[in-house]
């Protein structure tokens, strides 16, 4: 008998020892109390966040790169290790509920659209993004950043200058163009009304995101900021609807004009047409559909290529070996058209390897979403632990791109490691600017098609100057320079 409870004693404690040796939990970060969590040591100023990250970050390192932290009782796993976000990023596609604010703007675009209209319209919509197709864009990306460079020629020799608004306003622009397809002649419209209520209605998302009380949805409802989120969503549905029906329009006279084909005499082909082909050929989408992928990609365009490009003029107005290297490489690639403003084509942008390294280089240090989340729908396995159905996982970018396989010198801005393939990590994850997995960034080769383009106007006719030794960064739902950075330009002789 005694025999019996002792090895039914022996089952019962190494069964619960393997359950529990299976399913560990991360290690909650110190300063958790019951009931509201980390809620009061979470810093509401977005200037002080950043330390009060990179402690998370260093405790998650220390601990096989998870640490838990609690929004009241939710937890929130932070994940610093390439692998494992990855296993995240392809088990759960679903978002928490912080993108839900965003969702009552951009709805079924594919940012905020929930799992089963995201895998079907992702599929749709890949093909759309394929490097072949955004070439036709390229003439738009020379003639917005040659408007850029002459914008910018009031600042040139003066003393520094806050670069952001200029760079914001170029985005929007493109963005908008090269996804509404509007004619230059009817470019007032996204100037003066579409780009400024695009820029006001995210600014508003992240007003909300930053006052805990209007994350409540009854008190969201009867404050101002709702009210001015309604006027601008009216403003951008009215515009984009208009864009859409004329569009159609125009699309059934040019098929009228050319028995029943579109007519491929232009090499133009903004996102709209796509979408419309899409709804005609495989009858996809809806007019409502259609504008909320419209406004959403102009929405997750612009503000990272602008913050983007804002980190990476600093960093080259700090390295002028780097800014030198960039003018002889653009000497090389355009030769005797250096001094002229022609546009681009696809070979010179080929052609900028070194250019490219740069780009890759600052989006590594500084990118310009340095987290993304998931909600998790189910339970999901990392190597040391497994996170449970229900929380959230935050996938931080930021350290995964600064990770201890990159080396000694991950903080350091070195462009050069991106030239030579053994001098980056054999692990493909461990770039993570554009997020990794499946429901990655969709716009990422047009993120550098634009900044290449952008780039290559700004440096062959400016000098950048910038005295910042140490830099201040804003994080909010992305992260930016504290605007204002010294910076100023000089014309090249
Ligand atoms: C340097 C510029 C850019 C960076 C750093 C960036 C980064 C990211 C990241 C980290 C995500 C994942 C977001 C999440 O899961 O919450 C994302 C998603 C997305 N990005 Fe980008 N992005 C950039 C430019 C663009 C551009 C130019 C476009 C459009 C033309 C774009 C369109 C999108 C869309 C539509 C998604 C959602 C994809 C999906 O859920 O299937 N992005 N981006």
């Amino acid at each position: 008998m005694f025999a019996i409870v002792l090895i039914f004693c022996c089952v019962v404690y190494f069964v619960a020892y393997r359950v529990k040796r299976r399913l560990p939990s991360p290690p909650v970060f110190p300063g958790a109390l019951p009931i509201i969590g980390h809620l009061n040591v979470i810093p509401r100023d977005p200037l002080n966040m950043w330390d009060w990250e990179k402690s998370v970050h260093e405790f998650s390192l220390k601990n096989d790169g998870v640490a838990e932290i609690r929004f009241g009782t939710h937890a929130i796993f932070i994940v610093t290790d390439p692998d494992d976000s990855l296993s995240i990023a392809n088990s759960c596609y679903s978002k928490p509920t912080i993108y839900d604010f965003a969702k009552e703007m951009y709805n079924r675009g594919l940012v905020t659209a929930g799992e089963s209209t995201w895998k079907s319209h992702r599929k749709l919509l890949n093909p759309s993004f394929r490097q072949q197709v955004l070439n036709s864009l390229l003439d738009v990306f020379s003639e917005q950043a040659q408007t850029l460079v002459s914008n910018l020629e009031a600042e040139a020799g003066k003393h520094s200058f806050d670069v952001e608004p200029y760079l914001i306003s170029h985005f929007i622009n493109t963005a908008s163009q090269t996804t509404l397809g509007l004619k230059t002649d009817d470019d007032s419209v996204i100037t003066k009304h579409y780009g400024p209520a695009t820029k006001d209605l995210f600014e508003i998302y992240l007003d909300r995101f930053l006052k805990p009380w209007l994350h409540i949805q009854c008190l969201y409802k009867i404050s101002n900021l709702k009210q001015k989120q309604d006027a601008l969503m009216k403003i951008i549905s009215d515009i984009s609807i208009a864009i859409i029906k004329q569009r159609k329009t125009e699309q059934k006279q040019d098929r009228e004009l050319n028995y029943g084909q579109l007519s491929t005499s232009e090499n133009f082909k903004p996102l709209l047409d796509n979408l419309l082909d899409l709804a005609d050929t495989k009858d996809a989408f809806t007019d409502d559909e259609i504008k909320e992928h419209l406004n959403t990609m102009v929405t997750a365009a612009y503000d990272t290529t602008a913050k983007a490009l804002y980190f990476i003029m600093i960093l080259l107005g700090s390295h002028q070996d780097v800014q030198t290297r960039i003018f002889q490489e653009l000497h090389e690639v355009l030769g005797a058209d250096l001094a002229k403003d022609r546009k681009l084509t696809k070979h010179d942008l080929q052609g900028l390897v070194y250019l490219e390294a740069v780009i890759k280089e600052s989006l590594r240090l500084y990118p310009p979403a340095p987290r993304i989340a998931r909600y998790l729908d189910v339970d999901v396995k990392l190597k040391n632990y497994i996170l449970p159905a229900g929380s959230t996982g935050v996938i931080s970018t930021h350290s995964i791109n600064r990770h201890p396989m990159w080396g000694a010198d991950a903080d350091n801005f070195k462009p050069e490691r991106w030239l030579d393939p053994a001098s980056l990590p054999s692990n493909p994850n461990a770039f993570a600017s554009f997020s990794l997995g499946r429901r990655n960034c969709i716009g990422k080769t047009y993120a550098m098609m634009a900044l290449k383009s952008t780039l290559v106007h700004i440096c062959r006719q400016y000098h950048i100057i910038c005295r910042t030794s140490h830099l201040q960064i804003r994080c909010q739902a992305l992260q930016s320079p504290v605007s204002g950075q010294h910076l100023s330009i000089e014309t090249r002789k």
